[in-house]
């Protein structure tokens, strides 16, 4: 039986539809995680959740423990991870409110901690990170959209970003040429721990803003986004819910 793990990302600091069982407010070697970990279930599934920024969204991304985050959930025995965020759209198609299901990850991020394997080896390790997603979740993702009528983009390259300041307009020309679609700052280490502790791991991402300088030359607004964010969570949750049966019984 498979225990999957929901981490929210901005906009999603709950779930509204998870009947909590109770909270558990955990310690892993690598600190604590970014809050206590929520178990419950959606439609009678065991499902854990973590507010990645917290439950106050206090955490900024660059501060975030991922260690600790995805650790507390392997330890909780969960085998699978949806991790939803709140990303800047960069190429034609992600437009905001689009939703994403990334097939590949650029990491832009520098001085966070970004493995479990750096002490006490007995061997030096390299995971294989060629495909960073799981294929399987990331189609059980597209399938549940489509079911839903909801229309999300299948696949894209997300764009790491160290943060927490947006980018230039010069960087997001850079990106784009890197061949990136959309950018967000919580991508890694994320999903590379979560690879490194053998945990399949899939992004649903909510574009809530032209990345920079792709509006018309507009500034980014915090207002846009956060509208953005209201309408697109919202289909996200939707989402999930035909999403995590379909994980379950995989
Ligand atoms: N850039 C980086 N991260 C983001 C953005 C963005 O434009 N929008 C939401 N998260």
């Amino acid at each position: 039986m498979s225990l999957i793990a929901i981490i929210g990302g901005t906009g999603l600091t709950q779930l509204v539809n998870l009947e909590i069982t109770h909270k558990e407010m955990v310690n892993t070697p690598y600190g604590a995680p970014s809050g206590p970990l929520t178990f419950g279930k959606i439609c009678g599934l065991d499902v854990v959740f973590l507010a990645r920024h917290g439950y106050r969204h206090t955490i900024p991304p660059h501060m975030v423990n991922y260690r600790a985050n995805l650790w507390a959930l392997k330890e909780a025995g969960a085998n699978k991870i949806i991790a939803v965020a709140a990303v800047g759209g960069i190429t034609p198609e992600m437009k905001p409110e689009a939703i994403v299901i990334p097939d590949q990850i650029i990491d832009y991020t520098h001085s966070r901690a970004q493995t479990f394997f750096e002490s006490d080896l007995s061997f030096v390790t390299h995971i294989d990170f060629s495909y960073p997603y799981n294929d399987e979740l990331r189609q059980i993702l597209l399938k549940s959209a489509d079911q839903l009528d909801i229309a999300a983009v299948d696949g894209g390259v997300y764009a790491a970003t160290q943060g927490p300041r947006l980018e230039t307009s010069a960087e997001i020309n850079k990106l784009e040429r890197d061949g990136c679609d959309i950018v967000g700052m919580t991508g890694m280490p994320e999903a590379a721990l979560a690879r490194e502790l053998e945990l399949d791991y899939a992004a649903c991402a909510l574009v809530v803003n032209w990345a920079a300088g792709r509006n018309n030359g507009h500034e980014i607004s915090l207002t846009e986004m956060e509208k953005c964010l209201e309408a697109g969570m919202a289909r996200v949750r939707h989402l999930l819910e035909l999403a995590l049966p379909m994980i379950c019984n995989q």
